[in-house]
């Protein structure tokens, strides 16, 4: 696929989901509902994905999508051929309160392998877009992480899952990380955490996620110059690129030493 028509179709789609997502806000028009129970999800984050299935389909009839609201169907996650892996709203519970992080989230890959990614947040209108071996760029612009001169002086972020039951073990992991370095963020979007790591706005960032909050940020990191894995196993045949238990994406320098704090809680 010409690399030109991928990046300027990806965007064109960001840009225009992103646009739904923020007008319905604006209009007041949100419904809520949940799903599984307790996770909130609104009218507008089954729309966007309906909108970018749609125009995905239109262009690439034979591409497979992995998103989170339509076909959350985790074993495409195994797809050799090409796949678009979607998150219509990231940030969603901030989306619905009225907060400004939450971004849409658009990777496209081929056997298991980002080859483009975009992410944007419509109510900043910031736009960070990777191509792999092209860098990454915030509203076309190059970013690259930030070099902290150490663990100690750093700037982490993760999140938690609305389920439970694993609290108490986040609870301790997160008090050996901020025992070791400069304090920690609770912004509510995987995504755009790890897009702020590619751009310097923070050191680190970790959490177990699902492979829609990781596939586009994870490649827009790893082309602005961070370090990208896992403090955790990633099982044999798994694509890095979508494993999403334990992630750890950090400005270079402080990998190694974030990664064995954290390994220690698993
Ligand atoms: C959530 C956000 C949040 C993270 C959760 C995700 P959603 O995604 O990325 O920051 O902590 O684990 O599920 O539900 O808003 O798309
Ligand atoms: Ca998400
Ligand atoms: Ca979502």
């Amino acid at each position: 696929m010409p690399s030109d028509n991928l990046r300027e179709f990806i965007e064109g789609l960001a840009r225009k989901a992103g646009q739904h997502a923020r007008q319905t806000r604006e209009r007041n028009a949100l419904v809520t509902q949940y799903k599984q129970g307790q996770e909130l999800v609104t009218q507008a984050d089954v729309e966007v994905d309906e909108m970018i299935r749609a125009a995905i389909l239109a262009r690439f009839p034979d591409h497979a999508i992995l998103s989170e609201e339509l076909s959350p169907d985790l074993s495409l996650a195994g797809l050799e051929g090409p796949l678009w892996v979607v998150d219509p709203i990231d940030g969603t519970v901030n989306y619905a309160y009225g907060h400004s992080q939450s971004a849409v989230s658009i990777a496209y890959l081929e056997s298991g392998v980002a080859k483009a990614g975009v992410v944007y947040n419509p109510f900043s209108e910031e736009l960070f877009a990777a191509e792999a071996g092209h860098g990454a760029t915030l509203n076309g612009r190059p970013v690259h992480c930030r070099e902290p001169e150490s663990l100690r002086m750093s700037l982490v972020a993760t999140g938690f899952p609305y389920h439970k039951d694993s609290i108490s073990e986040l609870c301790q992991r997160l008090e050996a990380v901020l025992q070791h370095c400069r304090d920690l963020r609770r912004l509510g979007s995987a995504a755009l955490d790890i897009c702020w790591v590619a751009c310097g706005r923070l050191d680190a960032y970790y959490e177990t996620v699902s492979p829609w909050d990781l596939a586009a940020a994870r490649l827009i990191a790893l082309e602005a110059g961070a370090s990208c894995g896992h403090f955790g196993r990633v099982p044999p045949g798994f694509s890095e690129a979508l494993y999403s238990e334990h992630v750890l994406i950090t400005a270079p320098g402080i990998y190694q030493p974030l990664r064995e704090i954290l390994a220690q809680t698993v």
